[in-house]
């Protein structure tokens, strides 16, 4: 994205309904009326519906529901994260770019966004399904001083953020799956994908990578799914402002992550406590080599899921799935 359509896409809305003068936006970038002209026919080809009156200037009617850098970071006012946005029509994956920036140097809070991903992943090596205009695929950029232990946290902070912002869309409970799923009904509406470059003791930056289903129509979905998928749309019935659900998502982010700064991991945990549907539940653990069944109990301070097994004792478990049995 130019930089030059984000500024005249900021001017429009500092003057919402209003026509701004070419004059004026020739002056404020400055740039040619030609140049200023090819901006404007980029920003229609984007799907913004831009008004052209002679001797008055140019008016943006409506704003399609796209998560250019302006679109998100307009009245956003975090204290870290989406300070800084970088946005792709379409690229492989938002965690792969994101590494790649954070590798060129990128700051703290840098907000990866793309509106298609080609290799969208998931965990355990797993794609994630990334069509175009519908969905949210967003990478975020952290340089934490913690050690990479605690790292982890951050899984569990971004579950608890996509979670008030589902919350908030519409009338949706959602439910967290350990350890980076977040449900709707049973089915699987968000995934959290988090890398990390460190050193023993130090990290050099963390990805913290995070998809959601917005608005995609139940027959986008495969048949084949591994797991049952839904969007908010497919759930709730109406389609969703793509550029709300951001913006939501980027305060709950700053917000938590601040308090976790502040506070540490206990406050965290109890929120993904509370959203978690499979306290107090049996499941089924496949840790491998490990397989067993036993009741969950909750999840300690770095984010092990706690299982009590038959006979008494309490499994900590670090990685694998685990399917609900009751
Ligand atoms: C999972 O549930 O397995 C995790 C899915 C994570 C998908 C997101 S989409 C944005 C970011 N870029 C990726 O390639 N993956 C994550």
């Amino acid at each position: 994205m130019s930089a030059s359509r984000d500024r005249i896409l900021e001017l429009f809305r500092q003057a919402p309904d209003q026509f701004v003068s070419g004059e004026e936006i020739c002056r404020l970038l400055g740039v040619s009326r030609t140049a200023i002209w090819k901006q404007i026919g980029q920003l229609r080809e984007l799907g913004y519906c831009v008004e052209a009156v002679r001797s008055r200037g140019y008016r943006l009617l409506s704003p399609p529901d796209r998560l250019l850098p302006a679109e998100v970071t307009s009245g956003l006012e975090t204290r870290r994260i989406g300070r800084e946005v970088v946005y792709f029509e379409i690229t492989d994956s938002t965690n792969a770019q994101a590494r790649r920036l954070a590798e060129d140097g990128a700051a703290e809070g840098t907000v990866v966004i793309a509106d298609q991903q080609t290799s969208g992943r998931g965990r355990l090596g797993r794609f994630w399904l990334s069509p175009p205009g519908v969905n949210l695929y967003l990478s975020i950029i952290l340089r934490p001083t913690f050690p990479p232990r605690d790292a982890t946290s951050m899984t569990f902070l971004s579950a608890v953020a996509v979670a008030h912002a589902v919350a908030e869309a519409g009338p949706f409970v959602p439910q967290l799956k350990w350890p980076n799923d977040l449900l709707l009904d049973g089915k699987k509406v968000a995934g959290l994908l988090n890398e990390m470059n460190a050193e023993t003791e130090q990290v050099h930056y963390l990805v913290l990578g995070i998809g959601v289903n917005l608005n995609m129509a139940t027959a986008q979905f495969p048949s084949d799914l591994r797991t049952p998928a839904t969007s908010l749309l497919a759930a709730g019935g109406v389609e969703v402002s793509r550029r709300m659900f951001t913006q939501n998502l980027l305060r709950h982010l700053d917000n938590l992550y601040d308090q976790y700064l502040r506070e540490g991991f206990a406050p965290i945990r109890a929120a993904w406590e509370q959203h978690c549907n499979m306290i107090g539940r049996q499941v089924e653990v496949d840790s491998p080599p490990q397989r067993f069944v036993g009741t969950v109990y909750g999840i300690d301070a770095i984010g092990a899921l706690l299982v009590d097994v038959p006979g008494g004792g309490r499994e900590r478990v670090l990685a694998g799935d685990v399917r609900l049995l009751s």
